[in-house]
């Protein structure tokens, strides 16, 4: 185990790369990785004007930092659940810090504006009877179609209800531009200001995901002060004391030798949303110019049971990094049996953390004896100011991969093809004419169509 933060409480660990990339291998890579973080740094890379979540304590001031924390509680004091409106960047960033750890007993939070399910909606809005419901709208475009979507409906279900159910509504939004600060303007909601150099999966410890997160309880001021502490650390660009540096290395090395998916895989089903995160900051910030490592992520030990054939025996394409959280966790211990039936007394009186644990070393050790290079970033415990460590470790680690893969990390230009396509499709004013040539594309496919039972 090479523990390369211990003050930090999170740690990258890298032997189980080898043979695929040993670790001499790895340390050629400092020059490559000093040239990207320099990019970073001096901000002179490519999309270098969406620099600003790199500072996390200037993302939200005392003063911002104070609002949002007396709108959270009078939300909090207002309302029986929170509705967070919002996809991609505007929600995922705060839906994952509150599946890790939001209290089972703070108000429940949902979210809204992720999909154009008919089922989803209809289902949200019946879990939302007989509560008394505030909103938080997120979209720093303001014109995003699920969002805006999901807004009417839960507008017009607020409409239909008792003045008493209606909880009050913020909304974050671009500070100058875009339909849904207009409608906040003419509504008098509440509202924070998405930054303008900061895109949306980088979003998570501005207003746009420190709000919700609040509002669920959890110490926001550790959150930014876990991710400060790894922004800090950052100074020292050396590979062997940088995990950030050290894993955006190994994930280049790795790819330049052929490897081209990433498994992010973790233990804790409340790591699930995490997970989905990372997922979007790494597959939008490097899914480009036909480059770039594939992001999936496995629930584990239940997708060991599916995925895990593969990730053993099929293709060797794929690289695994493991997320593990080290301790913390509330002994939970498997009772004894007097008549063992099942032959499971030898786990008798050991705890399910320590069983988990040995899941994961089990793992780790069976995917690279078959052939997949492994690291792991653990957590020493997961609590806010650990898990704004781990924030913070992925977004500085993606954005110097990112410079490292030659592409910039900042844009996502690929997002817009199937909007182009949606609007023209559903008739949206102004997208005419590219309606008029998608449907002679439909039409025309050259593809060999549709293939029937019984023909
Ligand atoms: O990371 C991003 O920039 C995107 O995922 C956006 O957050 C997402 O498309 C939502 O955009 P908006 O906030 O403009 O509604």
């Amino acid at each position: 185990m090479q523990a390369l933060a211990q003050e930090i409480g999170l740690e990258l660990d890298i032997s189980y790369l080898s043979p695929e990339l040993p670790e001499t291998e790895l340390s050629g890579w400092q020059r490559d990785v000093d040239r990207a973080n320099a990019l970073l740094e001096e901000r002179c890379g490519p999309g270098s004007g969406f620099l600003g979540w790199m500072d996390p304590r200037a993302l939200a001031p005392g003063p911002l930092m104070d609002d949002i924390l007396q709108t959270a509680a009078r939300l909090r004091a207002e309302s029986d659940a929170l509705v967070v409106i919002g996809i991609g960047g505007s929600y995922l960033g705060a839906r994952a810090v509150i599946e890790a750890l939001g209290a089972p007993e703070a108000k429940p939070v949902f979210f809204a504006g992720t999909n154009l399910s008919a089922a989803y909606h209809r289902e949200l809005l019946t879990r939302l009877e007989g509560r008394r419901v505030a909103v938080n709208v997120i979209s720093k475009s303001g014109t995003t179609t699920e969002p805006a979507i999901a807004l009417r409906l839960i507008r017009q279900w607020l409409a239909a209800q008792k003045e008493s159910a209606r909880g009050p509504v913020v909304a974050t939004t671009d500070a100058n531009r875009g339909s849904l600060l207009n409608l906040a303007r003419r509504e008098g909601w509440m509202r924070f200001v998405v930054p303008d150099d900061v895109g949306g999966r980088f979003s998570v410890l501005s207003p746009v995901g420190l709000l919700p997160i609040a509002y669920a309880g959890i110490d926001i001021r550790a959150l930014v002060r876990g991710a400060a502490g790894v922004a800090d650390a950052c100074g020292d660009t050396d590979l062997r004391r940088n995990p950030a540096l050290c894993y955006a290395a190994a994930r280049n090395a790795l790819y330049e030798k052929g490897f081209c998916v990433e498994m992010l895989a973790h233990f804790e089903p409340r790591l699930r949303f995490v997970a989905e995160w990372w997922k979007q900051l790494f597959g939008e910030s490097e899914g480009k110019d036909r480059k770039g490592l594939f992001p999936v992520s496995l629930d584990l030990t239940a997708d060991l049971h599916s995925l895990g054939q593969y990730a053993q025996q099929g293709r060797r394409m794929l690289i695994e990094t493991f997320l593990v959280i080290r301790g913390g966790e509330p002994g939970l211990q498997v009772p004894a049996d007097e008549d063992d039936g099942d032959g499971m007394n030898y786990l008798a009186g050991r705890t399910l953390e320590e069983i988990n644990r040995e899941a994961y070393r089990a793992t780790a050790l069976a995917h690279r004896e078959g052939g997949v290079p492994v690291m792991s970033v653990a957590l020493d415990r997961l609590d806010a100011e650990r898990l704004g460590s781990l924030l913070y470790f992925f977004q500085r680690a993606c954005a110097v991969s990112g410079y490292l893969l030659r592409v910039n990390p900042f844009d996502q230009p690929g997002v817009e093809a199937y909007k182009r396509h949606m609007f023209a499709l559903l008739g949206k004013p102004g997208f005419e004419e590219q309606a008029r040539a998608l449907r002679e594309r439909l039409d025309g496919s050259a593809g060999g169509g549709v293939v029937r039972f019984g023909g």
